[in-house]
This record gives structure tokens, C-alpha cells and sequence, in this order.
């Protein structure tokens, strides 16, 4: 499959504006898969999963970058990253998010694409100039090493998991994608008309994002993140902050939302996201395995639910944003007050995680306010402010609802957690 894809016979690298055009077409390669990966990743179900593709979301916004700025300073503006060309490789990267599984999904990614790309970004190494073309070379071995690490990553979470990729070897829909991948010119171009048969496959297929996002399998249900029992003590309270925490997948979701939502937005609206997507997973992260340091297990001692995607997800993904920016807001001072009482109760790791948080917020609110202006762009500054601040009381009223009418799916959660902090001698008292 990757030589297919490689067409390693048909490389012509001597001139510019060949290799500009090939520096586009990795471009937009690296691009699309990103932005199908942040596509895919709220309806990612498996946690090991949606945390590999925030990760990789991230370093691929960076390769994108790099491919996209070496592609300008070629031979701009006769080779501009905007043209309308590679349309048939775009065709198939676009089907990538309608993968019938989380394992069709990511074998897809990660056993198809990301290994042929490799194998053409080290061809274009071996033919082309060290020294006249010194900047590409940089440039990608760079990239090089991190795709071998995110494959690394990745066949280090697929061998601590008992997921079969048995069901590939059979899926027409992955044969089909192949396919169209070698007839369209694969990464090197130029862009070929793809095999009809694979189209026949492809052509209806449209992703749409999901309505919720996707949760483990074997995690517990829950309605509402927030507890409706208010903390009684210094543990419960640094309970409560960690739950928080890890309840951050939706910050993650939203951006990753955006990037395929929107589509040939400027650039560094994309860049943007990608960075916050990957953030928010680390923030989940730190939730939950400050939880984990005190026997609490995630979906099973406390739950991760997708409750904002929940309540306004029917409105659109901006209104998401809107509800996330403007929860944000109160982030760096928020953060920076807990670092300062974690410091005091002597939990060190709480104020590190609560210090890292708040630098990347500032970041966050930036990135917030630049999408806004892009997505609501018929809204003044005020507007923006006031609708802001309508659904972020919306929001306190819907949780607030569910605590109120016991709708909240908690109980379970609460009796299965103080028993495990009663056993492993954490104090409970009130
Ligand atoms: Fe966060
Ligand atoms: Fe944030």
C-alpha cells in the first residue's frame, strides 16, 4: 500500500516548481488529516483513542504549518497553498471521519496514511538537494521523527488494548478509501482521477459531527459532571477540582468540533484550535490521574460526561465556543487562587497542574475570541459579551435543574467513592 501511494517512479524533484507543488500536496495531506482527526475525535469513544488524537491533532497543525510555509517561500504566488488543485485527494481525506469503528478509524490513520506518508516524505529526502533544497530537509526530518513517534504511541496503546483490527481485513469501506488513496496520485501527486470503484463506495458518504460526545464503553453513565453534594472537607475539595479537571473533554471536543466544522477558515484559526484541542486532554489528564493517586477510577468512582455538549449541542457548535470562551474567562484567576491554596494545603502536584492549567488559558481566550469573530461575524463586541453571559446562566440553571430534581445520575458514583476513600484511609470527616 504505501509504495502505491508513493508512486516512487514518477518523482521528479529537480526543479521548483515541481517540489513546491508536492510540498502542497503533503501540505493539504497533513492538513486534512487533521482536521479529519479532529473531526472523528468527539465521536472517539475510546479514551486511550481521543487522547492519541488530541496529541497527534496538535503535532500535525505543526507539520501543516511547516509544509505550508515552505510551500510559500517555493515559488509563491504560481504555486499558492490555496489553488484548487489536488481535488481528488481531497475527496478521499474527507471520507476518512465516516469510518464505520473507533478501530476502523484509527487503522485507517495510523496503519494506512501515516505510514505512507512517511515513506514519501523520506523519499523526497533521498532525491532531492541537501544543499539547494536545505530548508524542506529540515523541515521534514523534523517531521519524520515525530510521525515515527506518534506511530510509536500508537502501537503502544493498540498493544495494551485487546482491540482486534481483525474487522479491517474485511471492511469494503477501507478497501475503498485505499484504493481511491493509490488512484488519486497518492501524496507525491500529481492529483489522477480516482478508481471508480472506490467512489462507487465513497461518494455518499458524508460525516456529520455527533450529537454528544462519545464516552468509553465501559465507563457508568451520569448526567451531570458537577456533583450535587457540595465538598465537606480539604479532600473533597481537591476531589472536586480533579473531577473538574477531567471533565475538561469537552473543552477538547469543542475545537476539534470548529476544525471540521469550518472548513478552509484561515489558517491560523486552525492552528489555534488545534493547540487548545490538545490542551483541554491534558488538563482531563490531570484530573484524572490526580484522582487515580487516590484510588478513584475514572467512569467508575466519578464520572466524565459530555453534559455541555448535552445541553446545547442542538444550537450548533459556535454556541459551544460562545459557552466555553465565555467560561474561560474566569480561568487564569480562578486557576491562580487554587495554585495558591493548593501551595498552602501542601499539595504540590494540584498547584502544578492548577499553575500549567492557567498558562495555557491565556492562550485559550485568544484563540476564543479570534473564532468568534470568525463564526458569529454579524455579532458587535457587546453582543458577543451578552450572549455570552446569557448561556453561561443557562448553563448554572441546567445543572442546577438536574441537582434539584435528583435528575443528575450521581448517586452511584457518590456511594462507590466515599467507600473507596473510607478503605484506603482518606479522611471522610465532615
Ligand atoms: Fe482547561
Ligand atoms: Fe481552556
Amino acid at each position: 500500500m504505501p509504495d502505491q501511494l508513493s508512486n516512487r517512479t514518477e518523482l521528479k524533484l529537480r526543479d521548483v516548481e515541481s517540489a513546491s507543488k508536492m510540498m502542497r500536496r503533503y501540505y493539504r495531506t497533513v492538513k486534512e488529516t487533521m482536521r479529519a482527526m479532529a473531526g472523528y475525535l468527539p465521536a472517539m469513544r475510546w479514551w486511550p483513542g481521543k487522547k492519541l488524537l488530541a496529541r497527534h491533532i496538535w503535532l500535525d497543525s505543526l507539520h501543516a504549518d511547516m509544509l505550508r510555509l515552505r510551500t510559500l517561500d517555493l515559488r509563491y504566488p504560481r504555486v499558492d497553498v490555496e489553488d484548487n488543485a489536488d481535488v481528488s485527494l481531497l475527496f478521499v481525506l474527507e471520507k476518512i471521519p465516516t469510518a464505520p469503528s473507533d478501530e476502523l478509524f484509527l487503522h485507517c490513520v495510523y496503519d494506512v496514511i501515516k505510514p505512507a506518508m512517511l515513506e514519501a516524505l523520506e523519499e523526497y529526502l533521498q532525491v532531492s538537494d541537501p544543499l539547494d533544497d536545505a530548508p524542506s530537509h529540515l523541515y521534514l526530518k523534523r517531521i519524520i521523527d515525530e510521525l515515527n513517534m506518534q506511530l510509536h504511541e500508537y502501537e503502544g496503546i493498540m498493544r495494551e488494548s485487546s482491540r482486534a483490527a481483525d474487522e479491517a481485513k474485511n471492511s469494503d469501506w477501507l478497501s475503498a478509501v485505499s484504493g481511491a488513496l493509490s488512484s488519486c496520485g497518492g501524496f507525491h501527486g500529481p492529483d489522477a482521477q480516482i478508481d471508480p470503484r472506490s467512489t462507487a463506495v465513497l461518494e455518499g458518504l458524508v460525516y456529520e459531527l455527533p450529537m454528544e460526545g462519545g464516552r468509553d464503553l465501559s465507563w457508568e453513565p451520569a448526567v451531570t459532571q458537577v456533583s450535587p453534594r457540595p465538598a465537606r472537607n480539604f479532600t473533597e475539595e481537591q476531589i472536586a477540582v480533579a473531577v473538574d479537571h477531567a471533565n475538561e473533554v469537552w473543552a477538547s471536543e469543542t475545537p476539534a468540533a470548529l476544525i471540521w466544522e469550518y472548513k478552509n477558515m484561515p489558517w491560523e484559526l486552525y492552528l489555534g484550535a488545534a493547540r487548545w484541542c490538545y490542551d483541554e486532554i491534558r488538563h482531563a489528564t490531570m484530573g484524572v490521574e490526580r484522582l487515580a493517586a487516590l484510588g478513584l477510577e475514572v467512569g467508575v468512582d466519578y464520572p466524565m460526561v459530555p453534559d455541555h455538549w448535552r445541553a446545547f449541542r442542538a444550537r450548533g457548535v459556535r454556541y459551544l465556543l460562545l459557552l466555553l470562551h465565555r467560561l474561560e474567562q474566569g480561568g487564569p484567576r480562578h486557576k491562580s487562587n487554587l495554585k495558591t491554596k493548593f501551595i498552602e494545603k501542601n499539595d504540590l502536584a494540584a498547584a502544578q497542574d492548577c499553575d500549567y492549567d492557567w498558562a495555557d488559558e491565556s492562550g485559550h481566550i485568544s484563540y476564543g475570541v479570534a473564532w468568534l469573530k470568525a463564526v458569529f461575524p454579524e455579532w458587535s463586541k457587546q453582543q458577543t459579551i451578552e450572549e455570552g453571559n446569557k448561556i453561561s446562566s443557562e448553563w448554572s440553571h441546567w445543572i442546577g435543574n438536574h441537582h434539584k430534581n435528583g435528575t443528575h445520575g450521581y448517586e452511584g458514583f457518590l456511594e462507590r467513592m466515599d467507600k473507596k476513600l473510607t478503605a484506603s484511609g482518606h479522611s471522610t470527616d465532615i
